[in-house]
């Protein structure tokens, strides 16, 4: 599928803006069946829904995490497991809300201006995490609930969809 996305601009909390941006990306997925292009528009879509700071995925590649498709500054490239949000989302396979990155011990800064930040895994049909998707906020305290779940059904549906192809 190719073409633009719909956002009404009436919509002004977040677990609509999700509501309106899932059907759309589960269109987005179908009939691609390569994970780099499935990852790249997923953060491309959140971009267009959500206009955060950075956005992005890094797959679990030989034990390590690798930068995937991402909108934002220049990253890091590879993390260890268990080593900054994103290696201990992975290691404990479960979505990390960081409030206050300056309060995470072993917070990875990619960037001095991201103050926030969550990161979700995606699995694949056995359950073991495949990537995990990053996102940072330059404002403290960004993200809640309404972000973990619509975050989470997305990477759930990317993960469902890796799995398929
Ligand atoms: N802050 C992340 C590193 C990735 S960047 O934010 C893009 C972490 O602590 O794992």
């Amino acid at each position: 599928m190719s073409g633009t996305l719909h956002f009404e601009s009436s919509v002004n909390n977040r677990a609509d803006r999700y509501a309106e941006l899932i059907p759309q990306l589960s269109a987005l997925l179908v009939g691609e069946n390569d994970a780099i292009a499935c990852m790249a528009n997923v953060v491309a879509a959140i971009r267009e829904a959500f206009p955060f700071f950075w956005i992005g995925f890094y797959r679990v590649v030989d034990q390590e995490l690798v930068l995937g498709p991402f909108q934002g500054s220049i990253a890091c490239t590879r993390i260890a497991l268990g080593r900054g949000v994103c290696g201990a989302a992975w290691q404990k396979n479960e979505t990390l809300l960081v409030p206050d990155v300056d309060a995470f011990p072993g917070h990875i800064a990619c960037s001095s201006l991201s103050r926030s930040e969550i990161v979700v895994p995606v699995r694949n049909a056995e359950g073991n995490v495949i990537a995990v998707l990053d996102i940072d906020s330059d404002q403290l305290n960004d993200f809640g609930k309404a972000d973990q779940l619509g975050l989470e059904q997305i990477c759930d549906m990317l993960g469902k969809h890796l799995s398929e192809i």
